[in-house]
């Protein structure tokens, strides 16, 4: 027995040792922890149950029967995150640079079955070469037997990916159909053809950092939902995150203990909105003077800012924010910000996370660049989230709302259930100056007539009234006690039930 007891520790020692003392160092020279240092960085101490410790390859050819590591490149288990179970794989890339055998894909699959049998979410920290070259198609059925398994999950677990080193080829599409991709700065990229291949296609010249790092899928192509400085502060900002996520399509998100007085008010806000409608103001502010002390996590922070997505917390629980951001492009809608709110909305629906909505916006972003890039078409995928979503939807109306765009952001008739406005609102078809240039196009050029019309306008719109007047808002509240109203009306919709006609799934237009 006791031979037997040594074999088991001596075999669970070589698979821990991955592929060797050389290239664990080489790991950590690159600034990057192995795949088993990092999964004890994120799941709670010793809560960690790994399977298939010594599973290794099958393949026979390129003499890869004498090259057999336990493990076969992926760490697979699960543990907990603050007591919550999660699924979790960690690509080794210290064992063939991480790259994805037909049994490695095995292990990842068998863990993405469990978590959506066992309803708990999957975390994957990638950090792979690709497709086992040696393998050829058994490896690239093996990314298709994942990709299978991640389209399934979608709106039934939530799935996160970490991107901590390469991520290349077809092996992106993984991570791009989870619900949110976090990248490490500097030691991670991702992109579909590398450097060099884009080189001899296109002429271009570039770096692996330029054409897919951090900066790039976090500024311009929004691949990325956020990006860290090193492997541990990632790990650490990924438990934090977990923690707003339900586990699954039919639990709630947690309600965490507060220690944030929800009737708090914050008098500063009744200044906040400065008294020139065309000055901006940090819409940031607002959010955290709302939310549950410390408990704000931005999303996509880097792109698209004339919009704000992201989680609190109100009373304990999970709230998704959406806010137009007046700092930016004067907080308009454009293609990319549509884009952007669609998918979190989308995302907060499917997980029966209640939404937020801040609405300071003078419309739709006019443009060349704009219409020939399809902003109908990407407009409407933020209405469409909006409106078909089911969950609590609270509106506040700051400042403007006008045109199309006042409709978009959860107006009362894409089923918002409460919406608020505070005195500063302005609820129109567009703003003073614009409505009077169309009005009384043939009289613009007497100042004085010009003058007296837009104050006429302005008298009777720039004002939250006249939709309060016919029901589309339903009070108008003071901004020091936005906290307050806001917690108030999301506990008051706590027991809100409302579905969509059944169909096999809808059309969003992508
Ligand atoms: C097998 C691989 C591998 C791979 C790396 N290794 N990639 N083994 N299959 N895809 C091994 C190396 O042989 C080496 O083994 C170890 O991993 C580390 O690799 P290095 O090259 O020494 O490391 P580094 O210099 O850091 O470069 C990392 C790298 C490079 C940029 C990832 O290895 C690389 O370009 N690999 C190939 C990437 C690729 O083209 N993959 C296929 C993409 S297409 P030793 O024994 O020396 O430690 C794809 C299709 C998916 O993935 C399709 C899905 C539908």
């Amino acid at each position: 027995m006791s031979s037997i007891l040594t074999e088991l520790e001596q075999r669970r020692e070589s698979a821990r040792a991955g592929g060797g003392a050389r290239r664990v160092e080489a790991q950590h020279g690159r600034g990057k922890l192995t795949a088993r240092e990092r999964i004890e960085l994120l799941v709670d101490d010793g809560s960690f149950e790994e399977f298939d410790m010594f599973v290794s390859h099958r393949c026979t050819d390129f003499d890869m029967s004498a090259n057999q590591i336990s493990g076969d490149g992926v760490v697979t288990g699960w543990g907990t995150i603050n007591g919550r179970q999660v699924y979790v794989f960690s690509q080794d890339f210290t064992v063939f640079g991480g790259s994805l055998s037909e049994t490695h894909a095995a292990k990842i699959c068998k863990i993405m079955d469990m978590a959506m049998r066992n309803g708990a979410p999957l975390i994957g920290l990638n950090d792979s070469g690709g497709a086992r070259i040696q393998e050829g198609v058994a490896s690239l059925a093996g990314y298709a037997e994942v990709f299978q398994r991640n389209i399934l999950a979608s709106g039934v677990i939530p799935q996160i990916s970490v991107i901590m080193g390469p991520c290349a080829g077809g092996a992106v599409y993984s991570p791009a159909m989870t619900d949110f991709i976090f990248m490490v700065r500097d030691t991670s990229y991702m992109f579909v053809t590398g450097p060099d291949v884009v080189k001899t296609v296109t002429n271009e010249i570039i770096s692996a950092e330029e054409l897919g790092g951090s900066t790039t899928h976090t500024t311009r192509s929004s691949v990325a939902d956020g990006a860290f400085d090193n492997d541990v502060e990632a790990l650490i900002e990924i438990r934090r995150f977990f923690d707003f996520l339900p586990l699954n399509n039919h639990q709630k998100p947690p309600t965490l203990p507060i220690f944030d007085d929800p009737d708090r008010l914050e008098m500063s806000l009744d200044s906040l909105v400065p008294d020139n409608p065309n000055v901006p103001y940090d819409m940031k502010e607002l959010i955290y003077k709302i939310a549950d002390e410390g408990s704000v996590f931005e999303l996509q922070e880097a792109f698209a800012r004339n919009i704000i997505t992201g989680f609190i917390r109100l009373e304990g629980t999970t709230i998704g924010v959406v806010a137009n951001q007046p700092m930016v492009l004067a907080g308009c809608l454009d293609i990319d910000s549509s884009r952007k709110a669609a998918r979190f909305v989308r995302f907060c629906d499917a997980f029966e996370i209640p939404i937020l909505t801040l609405v300071d916006v003078p419309g739709f972003l006019p443009g060349t660049s704009q219409e020939y890039g399809g902003i109908i078409v990407h407009g409407a995928k933020l209405l469409f989230a909006y409106g078909e979503a089911t969950v609590p939807k609270v509106t506040v109306i700051t400042r403007k709302a006008y045109g199309g765009a006042y409709d978009v952001m959860s107006s009362k008739h894409l089923r918002g259930d409460i919406n608020y406005a505070w005195p500063s609102a302005q609820i129109a078809v567009m703003g003073a100056k614009g409505a009077v240039e169309i009005l009384y196009r043939s009289e613009l050029d007497d100042a004085d007539y010009v003058a007296a019309r837009t104050q006429e306008y302005e008298a009777r719109f720039a004002n939250p009234f006249v939709a309060a007047e016919k029901g589309f808002i339903d009070d108008v509240i003071m901004p020091h006690s936005t906290r307050k109203r806001v917690c108030r009306a999301f506990a008051s919709l706590k027991g809100k039930s409302l579905s969509n006609p059944p169909k096999k799934h809808d059309n969003i237009p992508l």
